[in-house]
């Protein structure tokens, strides 16, 4: 039985986030996602989510591919995620290549790339002021 792990803001979901988990649960057995909390969101991108923490874990929990999920609420507490929750591997988009490599004592550490042309910056920013 292979646990993996992997973290997120996962805010206004998109085909991005979908493959991202598809893929990290095909990796293993069990997929477990840390999704960030409104704080530590803020924290990371400056910025709150449009959807609150609550409702990012529910929309999340309902994919078919996530077996559960969590509130992640540091950066910092990465390494006791990994060990509280047994996980066997941690996935990361490779827009963060290399920053967690500490944990490979840990579990393996694996960087998938991203889904090219979309983000939720993107996103809204398209909304905002148009193409
Ligand atoms: N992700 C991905 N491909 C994308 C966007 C995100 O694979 N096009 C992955 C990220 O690498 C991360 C997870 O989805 O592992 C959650 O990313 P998140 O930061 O919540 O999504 P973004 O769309 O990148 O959000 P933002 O634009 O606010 O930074």
């Amino acid at each position: 039985m292979k646990t993996v792990i992997t973290f997120g803001t996962f805010d206004m979901l998109h085909v991005g986030h979908i493959r991202i988990l598809e893929r990290a649960k095909r990796l293993g057995d069990r997929l477990l996602v840390g999704v960030s909390s409104d704080e530590l969101n803020f924290r990371k991108k400056q910025k709150s989510a449009i959807y609150n923490e609550q409702d990012r874990m529910e929309i999340i929990r309902s994919i078919a591919f996530v077996d559960d999920v969590f509130l992640e609420e540091s950066l910092e507490l990465k390494g006791e995620y990994i060990k509280q929750f047994s996980a066997d591997i941690l996935v990361m988009g490779d827009d963060w290549e290399g920053r967690f490599d500490m944990f490979n004592d840990l579990c393996q550490v694996v960087y998938l790339p991203r889904t090219l042309g979309i983000s939720t910056t993107e996103t809204l920013e398209y909304i905002r002021v148009g193409a």
